[in-house]
């Protein structure tokens, strides 16, 4: 049946569009306006928003994941992982682990103290380590859209 995969897809699109925007949302618009003064207290208004974001984002990319290895499965398309040619696959499942990793356990263990404690002491610096980890996370993110897309339709 030709039905799963079309939804199976549908639904990891869906899941990326949603993770991966928000996560430009985050970097490209609230974090700069953060730094630029759009809050009296910066540190707490990103922890209420990066919150919020958060829980939806665990969803997303737990979506992602089980749509992405449901895919894997159905096309028959582990040996893949074998070849660099593949690249986008393995690109695919690395930023689905740092994500899955720092929702799931660098966050809730130790990256929401450690966010707080170095804010105390120094919240513009902070700020502008947090604007650059989300900008190196994102370009990742973005890049491997960009070859799942070319890569799944034939290459170049
Ligand atoms: C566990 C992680 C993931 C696995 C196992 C996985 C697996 C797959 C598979 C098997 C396909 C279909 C490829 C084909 O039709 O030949 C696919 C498509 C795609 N994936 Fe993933 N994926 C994962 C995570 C991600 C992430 C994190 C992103 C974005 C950053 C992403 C973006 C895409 C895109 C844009 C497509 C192309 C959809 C299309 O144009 O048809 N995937 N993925």
């Amino acid at each position: 049946m030709l039905a799963d995969l079309a939804l199976a897809r549908a639904l990891h699109v869906l899941a990326v569009v949603h993770w991966i925007g928000g996560v430009a949302m985050v970097t490209w618009v609230i974090l700069p306006a953060l730094r630029d003064g759009a809050a009296d207290d910066p540190t707490a208004m990103f922890e209420r928003i990066e919150g919020r974001f958060s829980w939806q984002a665990k969803i997303s990319t737990l979506l992602a994941g089980l749509s992405g290895f449901y895919l894997t499965d159905r096309l028959f398309a582990w040996e893949r992982f074998a070849e660099p040619a593949f690249w986008w696959m393995h690109a695919m499942v690395a930023v689905w682990a740092i994500f899955t990793f720092v929702l799931f356990v660098a966050e809730p263990l130790f990256l929401h103290r450690w966010f707080r404690a170095r804010a105390a002491r120094d919240p513009a610096g902070t700020l502008k380590l947090v604007i650059r980890m989300h900008r190196v996370l994102l370009t990742a993110s973005l890049v491997t859209v960009a070859g799942a897309v070319i890569g799944a339709h034939g290459g170049l």
